[in-house]
């Protein structure tokens, strides 16, 4: 790509550390402004990672050089960051889930078409080598027609190793909403829109205890539920079942699989960008290793793939109306717990196609000079 793309990061605390490592490996990515409310972290951060300027958030929203702007806030902040963003004439890429609502993600999607700009989500794990290859295995028909899927995350919860784990209980995450969108995208993008949900929430525990860190010992209140158990029927008449825990003594990390007509896929971790994709023909107890081809940069694809869909003119993948689709589905999951009924959702994406596996971030064939807001 021979376009520079301006990269302004806003929200610096633990994830961030991961998208300033990946982002200046992109060819013609340049990230010039770090901002926090916490204006030291900001600095601490821009320091580490050779970023020029660091400040508050008011010192990367507006700046000329700043084309995208990556908002690593907690999901209290994402739709409040993402709008200044928005109106400010920037495209915005946040992490997820993109906002605490349907009406905050609403708003953020009214305000990128009136700006005129482009908005984008995590997860991103869904463009790498492991769910791409899975999804042109499914489109070759691999695995004959879908019929049934398992998700399932367990783990006793983040407030064992995050520093400050509160906004992981509270609106916006639970496990539901915080490892969930990795495995309702890739499930989602694979096999297509949710229709119908029945789900069971509970909550673990009223409070839980921060275990590391300088906060170690705080106590909080936890505020949404933290084990969901929900069955989603798919448009395509596939039907998934899930779990997603923060109340699990044992830890089951990144079991998903679909089940075909001919063959069982089973995916690597969705919170992974790669990692063993293995099929297993019906009829047999045979699983096979496929290998899987693709980008491999991790955390930053999605901004590498939405700077280079913005530059051609054409939709980024990691895109608002998958974001907004797996947040409508989880708020059908939590209506669905709390109501103890069926609930649907309306809500859709345009399918997508898989990736070029030769794709690498920053080589597409989004050559254009001078900065994307133009
Ligand atoms: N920690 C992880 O391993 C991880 C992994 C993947 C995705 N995420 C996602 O990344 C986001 C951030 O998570 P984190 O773990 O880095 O959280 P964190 O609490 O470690 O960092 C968030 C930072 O955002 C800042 N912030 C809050 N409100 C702000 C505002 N209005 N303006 C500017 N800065 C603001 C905070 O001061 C803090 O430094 C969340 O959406 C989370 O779901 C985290």
């Amino acid at each position: 790509m021979s376009a520079r793309v301006g990269i302004g990061v806003v929200g610096c605390g633990t994830i961030s550390r991961t998208y300033l490592e990946n982002l200046p490996r992109i060819p013609g990515f340049d990230v010039v402004a770090c901002g926090d409310l916490d204006v030291g972290r900001a600095r601490a951060a821009a320091d580490a990672a050779g970023v020029p300027h660091a400040g508050g958030p008011e010192d990367v929203i507006g700046r000329p050089d700043v084309d995208i702007v990556v908002n690593l806030t907690v999901p209290a902040a994402h739709a409040e960051v993402g709008l200044a963003a928005l109106r400010a004439g920037h495209h915005v890429y946040g992490e997820k889930p993109l906002a605490r609502s349907r009406a905050e993600a609403d708003l953020l999607v009214s305000a990128a078409e009136q700006a005129g700009r482009r908005l984008g989500s995590a997860p991103d794990t869904f463009l790498g080598a492991g769910v791409q290859t899975a999804l042109r295995l499914v489109r070759d028909g691999a695995i004959g027609r879908p019929v049934s899927a398992i998700a399932c995350f367990q783990d006793p919860g983040p407030d064992r190793w995050h520093p400050a784990p509160e906004f992981l209980f509270a609106a916006g995450a639970g496990a539901l909403l915080d490892m969930g969108p990795y495995y309702l995208t890739a499930l989602t993008v694979l096999l297509g829109p949710v229709r119908r949900v029945a789900a069971m929430e509970r909550e673990g525990a009223a409070e839980r205890v921060v275990a590391s860190g300088p906060q170690a010992g705080h106590r909080f209140a936890v505020e949404v539920p933290t084990h969901t158990s929900a069955v989603l029927e798919l448009a395509s008449g596939a039907v998934a079942t899930t779990v997603f825990s923060f109340d699990s003594p044992r830890k089951r990390h990144g079991f998903l699989e679909i089940g075909g007509t001919e063959a069982t896929l089973r995916l690597p971790d969705p919170n992974r960008f790669d990692g063993p994709l293995r099929l297993c023909p019906a009829g047999t107890d045979e699983w096979r290793e496929v290998p899987t081809e693709g980008a491999r940069l991790g955390r930053g694809l999605g901004v590498a793939e939405l700077a280079e869909a913005i530059a051609a003119e054409r939709p980024h993948r990691a895109n608002a109306q998958v974001a907004t689709h797996v947040l409508d589905v989880a708020a059908a999951v939590a209506e669905s717990g709390a109501r103890r009924r069926f609930v649907d959702v309306t809500s859709g994406f345009a399918a997508q196609e898989p990736l070029d596996p030769a794709w690498a971030p920053g080589e597409g064939d989004a050559a254009r000079e001078g900065s994307l807001l133009q």
